[in-house]
């Protein structure tokens, strides 16, 4: 396995991640955890410096431990992982006037096996504000860039590489290939480690953590919690009790189906609370946005706080947090400190009810969450699953929401996304739904008047959800849909599509 010391970068964990679809396994560390006897019990084939926000010219900032030096391991080291490389190995760094931000170019034409397979020129995201002034003995400047005459330098002999860009980022198209070199040529990795074996060992720390105590899990039947939920349960079977909180505001067929798939398929013990009605009551009259989501936010930790009260005794809170939502920011001075903002429905619950928290997919990204999945059995209806938010239709139903409004937006979501499944689209959109408006307009239906709602369609392309683009549909599938929405569900009578982009637009309505 290949040890990463962070060094507090930002995008610390993208290494991890690029290593880890090379087929290697990483695990990232602290630099200040990391000292002689971790290495030797860590026993890494390889070693990867990360960057950080800190300057090798200044007192007291970190350090690689000396045993990363003598442990006789390939060491590659990135921004800040390359100028403390060269601090501590006899070089020079200094704090320039120049910093450099953003694209740039490296002439990567020498025969260095880190550059193998590459083009002679490599574009790169640089970020940094100081730079290597003098090598270390033995090292040799196999790239340069017209800013950076240390863009990229090796000690081929004790297999000791620094770049000053970040490989890692997706501003470096070939970034992943030249981290798989470090890997396979360089370091000798097979590339043979895969999500299976990510499942075994994420099920043995899951043992290791919990013991023999309680978990509770709140379910979604997103994929975050889905996947948690079940990779959880094969570690430790009926320890896990799943509390589904049904808000009245789900999509059509969706209670009955998280109920059959972990309740009847999974065998897993599964607490169903249908609280639509007491949902519905709260949020009567009420038209506000963040008033809803505040309303329905409370009212979901509130019921669940009392089932987990009523199972008893349970130690532990699971959750399906992504690395995405983990915010982490490292301090130097008592040593690194995580500080994590989950934008969770159970927000606040694990202090209030005083539970340690369970987080098995917090070093993964959603296509690995949907992969690990995957590797887990979950049917691809699950797994493919488009995110859903956690006040639901509330946010999806402008004005206020009633009973009737309610089952009319998800009918017409329903064929909507029966359309979109039957015309293979479904995987290509990373949100898809209908929006039901508080606005009536005239049709002409037969020879008879109406007057009913006008529903508006959205489906979006995004990687994250921070941006995205409106989907182009074909303007033959708009019409079809439009006709079958307006044939086949009452209360409707007008469709519009719309072509919003984020930004300036939120994906959601409200
Ligand atoms: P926006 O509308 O902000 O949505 O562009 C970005 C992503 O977040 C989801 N979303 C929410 N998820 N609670 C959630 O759990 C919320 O209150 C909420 N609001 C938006 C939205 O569906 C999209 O995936």
């Amino acid at each position: 396995k290949l040890l990463i010391i962070d060094f507090g970068s930002q995008v610390t964990k993208l290494i991890a991640r690029r290593v880890r679809e090379s087929g290697v396994y990483s695990e990232v560390h602290p630099f200040n955890k990391v000292d002689a006897s971790f290495i030797s019990e860590f026993a890494p084939k390889a070693i990867i410096l990360s960057g950080g926000p800190s300057s090798v010219t200044g007192t007291g900032t970190p350090r690689a431990d000396d045993a990363v030096w003598t442990y006789g391991v390939p060491v590659l080291g990135i921004c800040y992982g390359q100028q403390t490389m060269c601090a501590q190995l006899g070089g020079a760094v200094e704090s320039s006037e120049e910093q450099e931000f953003g694209r740039a170019f490296v002439d990567t034409s020498g025969d260095s096996p880190l550059f193998e397979g590459l083009s002679d020129r490599e574009e790169v995201w640089m970020s940094h504000g100081d730079r290597v002034s003098k090598l270390p003995e033995g090292f040799e400047v196999i790239g340069v860039s017209p800013n950076a005459p240390f863009a990229a330098i090796a000690d081929e002999a004790r297999a000791y590489y620094g770049v000053q860009f970040h490989p890692e980022v997706v501003h470096t198209p070939s970034g992943a290939a030249m981290l798989r070199n470090f890997t396979h040529k360089i370091a000798g990795f097979q590339g043979d480690w895969t999500m299976a074996s990510f499942k075994g060992e994420m099920i043995q720390a899951i043992k290791d953590q919990v013991g023999d105590g309680q978990v509770i899990c709140g379910l979604s039947g997103g994929v975050d919690s889905s996947v948690a939920a079940v990779l959880i349960h094969e570690a430790i079977g009926d320890q896990l009790t799943c509390v589904y909180v049904d808000t009245g505001m789900m999509r059509k067929g969706e209670s009955d189906q998280v109920t059959a798939l972990f309740r009847d398929h999974y065998d897993i013990n599964l607490i169903h609370v249908d609280a639509g009605d007491q949902f519905l009551t709260l949020l009567k009259g009420v038209k506000d946005p963040e008033k809803k989501r505040k309303i329905i936010g409370g009212t979901f930790i509130d019921i669940f706080e009392a089932e987990a009260k009523k199972i008893g005794g349970a130690k532990f809170l699971a959750q399906g947090t992504l690395y995405p939502d983990v915010i982490e920011s490292v301090s130097f001075d008592g040593g690194p400190s995580v500080t994590i903002k989950s934008h969770h429905n159970v927000g606040g619950l694990p202090e209030r009810m005083d539970l340690e928290l369970v987080e098995p997919l917090r070093e993964l990204f959603k296509d690995e969450v949907r992969a690990l999945g995957r590797e887990l059995g979950l049917h691809s209806d699950f797994v493919e699953r488009h995110p859903f938010p956690g006040p639901g239709l509330a946010i999806r139903c402008p004005g206020e929401i009633t009973k009737s409004r309610l089952d009319i937006l998800r009918e017409a979501d329903a064929v909507y996304l029966d359309q979109i499944k039957k015309h293979g689209l479904y995987n290509d959109i990373w949100q898809a739904f209908a929006v039901l408006l508080p606005v009536q307009t005239v049709g002409v239906m037969g020879d008879q008047r109406t007057y009913d709602f006008v529903l508006a369609l959205r489906a979006v392309t995004s990687t994250d959800g921070m941006t995205a683009d409106y989907y182009p549909y074909s303007h033959e599938f708009l019409g079809e849909t439009a006709t079958r929405i307006i044939n086949e569900v009452r209360g409707v009578n007008r469709v519009v599509y719309d072509v919003t982009s984020k930004p300036p637009g939120t994906i959601e309505w409200e």
